[in-house]
């Protein structure tokens, strides 16, 4: 066979790609991490943009919301589907946390995702790990507080992540906003190279926030479950109308929540800096009203964000 002119192989290069991305057909599938940075690195040389939603899959339209903010954002959008063992308890849901590949796979591809890196856990952790990262004060209070190593556990997997995607923006859900917060401090810290952009809570119509951990509510727990934000709601109209040391108005919501069958976690305003709480509200300042209860065995957990 004659040789190849370069014209025609840079051709077939592109309609191969146009076939495999481009065309609304399925987003490439990627299970190694040296698949993914294969397909990544194919991309970048063409001079694109890449945008990033790590995730942990049972995709609902919360994760969906945050590939559309990285399609308005890079040119290319990397999902990761993962359940990372190291942020979870030994008492918590790793085990039975849904895993549905097949049905992530084809919400992503309607959402246009070009590449699903859906990595098993020895291709992110080898048996021995010698590192870990710790946390400071950030991760005193809310989440951080009630979950020892939850935190580092998930530091830990999206310092590894960005290292394979090496993406130029990642997209986290304002939803888990202490998790935004520190990875916003870690990104800072550590120099990686990416821009982190927050995506709103999306929500059900009755205003529970999306979860898929949500599907573990039975129908009672359900209805009930909007509470939580209500409760959430209550307290920011009260802080507008001039309350500004929220603390018995939130240990009104707390009874109040109690009464409905939540077991709760924490409910209290923070500083959006520090994620500390705070007793007085100050002019210029942005909070958190946030919260974290059970219903049953499900953990639910919202916020709002003020601007003071
Ligand atoms: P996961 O719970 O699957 O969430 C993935 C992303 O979706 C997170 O950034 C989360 O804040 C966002 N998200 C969840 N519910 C949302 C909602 N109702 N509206 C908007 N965004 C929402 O968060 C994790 O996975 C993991 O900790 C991870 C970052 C992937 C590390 O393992």
């Amino acid at each position: 066979m004659g040789e190849v002119s370069p014209l025609l192989f840079l051709l077939t290069i592109m309609i191969q790609d146009t076939f495999e991305d481009d065309s609304g057909d399925s987003p490439v599938l990627c299970k190694t991490v040296a698949e993914v940075r294969e397909r990544i690195n194919e991309r970048i040389k063409r001079g694109v943009t890449i945008g990033f939603v790590p995730t942990m899959g049972a995709l609902h339209d919360g994760h969906l919301s945050l590939v559309e903010i990285a399609k308005k954002r890079a040119d290319v959008v990397v999902v990761s589907i993962f359940v990372n063992p190291t942020q979870f308890a030994p008492d918590e849901d790793y085990e039975s946390y849904p895993r549905q590949l097949e049905k992530d796979l084809e919400a992503c591809r309607k959402a246009g995702v070009d590449i699903v890196f859906a990595p098993d856990k020895d291709q992110l952790y080898d048996s021995t790990e010698y590192f870990s990262i710790e946390i400071d004060s950030l991760n005193d209070h809310m989440c951080g507080g009630s979950r020892p190593g939850f935190f580092e556990g998930v530091v830990l997997v999206v310092n590894k992540l960005f290292n394979i995607v090496e993406p130029d923006v990642a997209v986290f859900g304002q939803k888990d906003i202490q998790q935004v917060e520190i990875i916003r401090r870690m990104v800072q810290e550590f120099h990686h190279h990416v821009e982190i952009v927050s995506g709103p809570i999306m929500r059900a119509n009755d205003g529970l926030a999306l979860s898929s951990r949500n599907q573990y509510l039975d129908k009672k727990e359900r209805v009930a479950a909007p509470g939580l934000y209500r409760s959430l709601q209550y307290i920011e109209s009260q802080i507008a109308s001039g309350v500004h040391t929220p603390k018995l108005l939130i240990q009104h919501q707390w009874s109040e929540l109690e009464a409905k069958g939540f077991k709760i976690d924490y409910i209290n305003v923070f500083d959006k800096h520090t994620l500390k709480p705070v007793e007085t509200l100050h002019q210029g300042s942005s909070y958190i009203i946030a919260g974290a209860a059970y219903l049953g065995n499900t953990r639910l957990i919202d916020n709002i964000l003020i601007e003071f």
